[in-house]
């Protein structure tokens, strides 16, 4: 129940009637008997600092930040965590007395949900040179793990390159898969409503792990062509789930668990092809 003590926070984006964050958090809200609320906030492009002023000014605990926002936010932040520098995005805001802290918690996200699903990352190939793939390249490096990126707007690309000098860039479409021990998808190719990504999987190798962001719906075509080749498959929910957990801890003071009763949950309200 809603009350005078609440704690708030809530997801930023536009749209954000398809953000699975709500039910994320709510969920462990209630695990956890905490009284706190969390809420979609669409917000226009142009409207966000004026929104993120306003949430801060009502007391607001903090708020996750989704499409088309993320690189807006990091120029309002008074601080960036070491990843949103790196990646000059950012998918939580926490507001505090001195101004506001911007993390970006999507590299660590894919990081933990790759070690939930037992893969050790090896040498990877990212296809798409968006903020998530920045998010991603960087954590992938600061592991050691050398990584290459193909995009279909090599500027974008090369772009990314600029940002970590550590990536090497190669041709879109990728054709040569070999060397490789990690493949992930960061377009939105795949998703529902979009084409499917059309990529060889002929000359994969046997220990390639094939990894997708895209989590709607729960398997991707490629995915499930993977899967049909006998290669492990690392599908996005969990990338989701794990991105969301520093933000609950920081406002709510719990550290939640993803769990299979949490991933059930989220999924629940997901197609699963
Ligand atoms: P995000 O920040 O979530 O990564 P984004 O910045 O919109 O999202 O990036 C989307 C990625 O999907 C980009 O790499 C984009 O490629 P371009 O830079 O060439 O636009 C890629 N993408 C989207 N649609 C695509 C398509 N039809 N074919 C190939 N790549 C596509």
């Amino acid at each position: 129940m809603i009350g005078g003590r609440t704690r708030l926070a809530g997801v930023i984006g536009w749209p954000v009637a398809q953000s699975r964050s709500p039910r994320l958090h709510n969920h462990w809200l209630a695990r956890h008997g905490i009284d706190g609320a969390y809420l979609p906030l669409p917000v226009r492009p142009g409207d966000l600092a004026s929104a993120v002023a306003g949430l801060r000014a009502s007391g607001f605990a903090g708020a996750n930040v989704t499409v088309p926002h993320k690189e807006t936010a990091a120029a309002l932040c008074d601080t960036l965590d070491d990843a949103a520098r790196a990646s000059g995005a950012v998918n939580t805001l926490v507001f505090t007395a001195e101004g506001i802290h911007g993390a970006d918690t999507d590299g660590a996200g894919f990081m933990a949900n790759l070690a939930a699903h037992g893969v050790q990352a090896g040498p990877a190939l990212l296809l798409g040179a968006g903020g998530a793939a920045r998010a991603i390249a960087g954590a992938l490096l600061g592991t050691g793990v050398p990584v290459a990126v193909a995009n279909r707007t090599p500027d974008r690309a090369s772009a990314l390159q600029a940002a970590l000098p550590g990536v090497r860039v190669v041709g879109w479409p990728p054709r040569d898969l070999a060397g490789y021990a990690l493949l992930v998808n960061t377009t939105s190719l795949g998703m529902a409503g979009q084409p499917p990504l059309a990529l060889e999987l002929g000359n994969a190798p046997a220990g390639l792990v094939v990894a997708d962001i895209v989590y709607v719906p729960l398997t991707t075509p490629l995915l499930a062509r993977a899967a049909e080749r006998g290669l492990r498959t690392v599908p996005g929910l969990g990338m989701l789930l794990h991105q969301a957990v520093p933000g609950f801890a920081t406002w709510f003071g719990v550290m939640p668990q993803v769990d299979r009763e949490t991933h059930d949950l989220v999924a629940a309200d997901i197609p699963a092809r």
